[in-house]
């Protein structure tokens, strides 16, 4: 016979499994108006009870909470409340980035013959698209519900001359949110004219937590044999140099905070790791991985991209406070930012980032979360 409290043991026991049972979801709430369009914010919950928000501002992923060691969901992205937070404050939390992720020299490249010159925000170098870029524009968002998994289709037309690049351009960007804890971002484009373009997504990790305090703790492995060297304003000198017996070693896994404050020229520039690294191999692969003792959080990166920036929030200053009300430490964050090497155009022997009409711009990359 079953007594009263068997029943409810066994109740319990179900629970667990009454969860994983049930299925994915995808919701919209609105997230504000900018330039007199509506903003939303969708949030795709997994088969497991894993979530991703997303804004169609920019393309934002604004949270992704993921299981610790111990099952417990956490926040494992930087990022803001409100839509006013990203408009204003925002340094790239969890942001689309294009034109050209990354900075172009003195804002000037040559293509065909002419010469473009771009709005200058960095120093005297343009970065991360210029004065709007990407991450600043109101997407169109379509929810999708791919197998193993659910989705959302992002697509933005970037009018020729925009931001002073050449051609128009109709961009592409697929998050899909799978039921292993997967964020599979496919990003395709095309152009009517010859053009430059490196995309990625800007998102700033912490595996214990946001607002956890600092990432030092955090074991990051990257699969690259040499890095792109920067001068003084961080764009890179043209060299590939090897990893081998510096700080940027991190074949086998390091402590970020192991080097990073080692008396280098490198690393006293970005104050910190903020460094193209050239991957290994092609097609997908795995990029980087990186491990967070405190919880036990893994987060693998997987892409098709030739290169990685590692950048290790070294500019954010202890005073930014977002989710929740938390304070953002410096260094509380790393960012593995797929991408093609920066100031691409002005190297002819980095792998290329022209587009040209006819051909399409593809790209792949997937932040895997698990444990250990
Ligand atoms: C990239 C750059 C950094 C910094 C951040 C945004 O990672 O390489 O230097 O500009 O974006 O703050």
């Amino acid at each position: 016979m079953i007594t009263p409290s068997r029943a409810c043991l066994l109740a319990l026991a179900l629970l667990p499994v009454a969860a994983s049972a049930s299925a994915d979801s995808i919701s919209r709430r609105p997230f504000g108006q900018k330039d007199g369009k509506s903003v939303f914010l969708y949030t795709l919950t997994n088969a497991r009870g894993a979530s991703v928000q997303i804004t169609d501002y920019g393309g934002i992923v604004t949270s992704i909470k993921v299981p610790d060691r111990a099952g417990r969901l956490g926040d494992v992205v930087l990022g803001f409340d409100s839509l006013g937070r990203y408009e204003k404050d925002s340094p790239y939390f969890g942001a689309l980035i294009g034109r050209y992720a990354n900075r172009i020299a003195r804002g000037r490249f040559t293509l065909d013959g002419k010469t473009y010159t771009l709005f200058v925000n960095n120093g005297p170098n343009s970065l991360h698209g210029g004065k709007a870029g990407f991450d600043k524009k109101v997407w169109a968002a379509t929810p999708t519900h791919p197998r193993g998994g659910i989705g959302l289709a992002l697509r933005l037309v970037s009018p020729g001359g925009e931001e002073d690049y050449p051609g128009a351009l109709a961009v592409r960007v697929v998050y899909t949110w799978t039921d292993d804890d997967a964020l599979r971002i496919v990003y395709t484009a095309v152009t009517d004219k010859d053009t430059v373009l490196n995309l990625t997504n800007h998102s700033y990790f912490n595996l214990a937590g946001a607002g956890s305090g600092t990432v030092l703790d955090t074991r990051m492995q990257i699969n690259a044999d040499s890095f792109t060297p920067v001068d003084t304003t961080q764009i890179p000198t043209g060299a590939l140099r090897p990893v081998a017996g510096t700080p940027f070693d991190f074949r086998r896994p390091h402590a970020i905070g192991e080097r990073i404050d080692r008396p280098d020229a490198q690393l006293r520039i970005g104050q910190g790791y903020d460094h193209n690294f050239v991957l290994r191999g092609h097609g997908l692969r795995v990029s980087a991985r990186a491990y967070s003792p405190r919880s036990g959080r893994v987060l693998t990166e997987y892409t098709t991209e030739p290169g990685v920036q590692l950048y290790t929030a070294n500019f954010l200053d202890g005073k930014l406070r977002g989710k929740g009300g938390k304070l953002y430490a410096r260094r509380g964050a790393f960012c593995l930012e797929a991408q093609h090497f920066p100031d691409s155009p002005n190297h002819p022997r980095f792998p290329t980032t022209e587009l040209k009409p006819g051909r399409a711009y593809h790209q792949t990359t997937v932040y895997q979360f698990s444990t250990y």
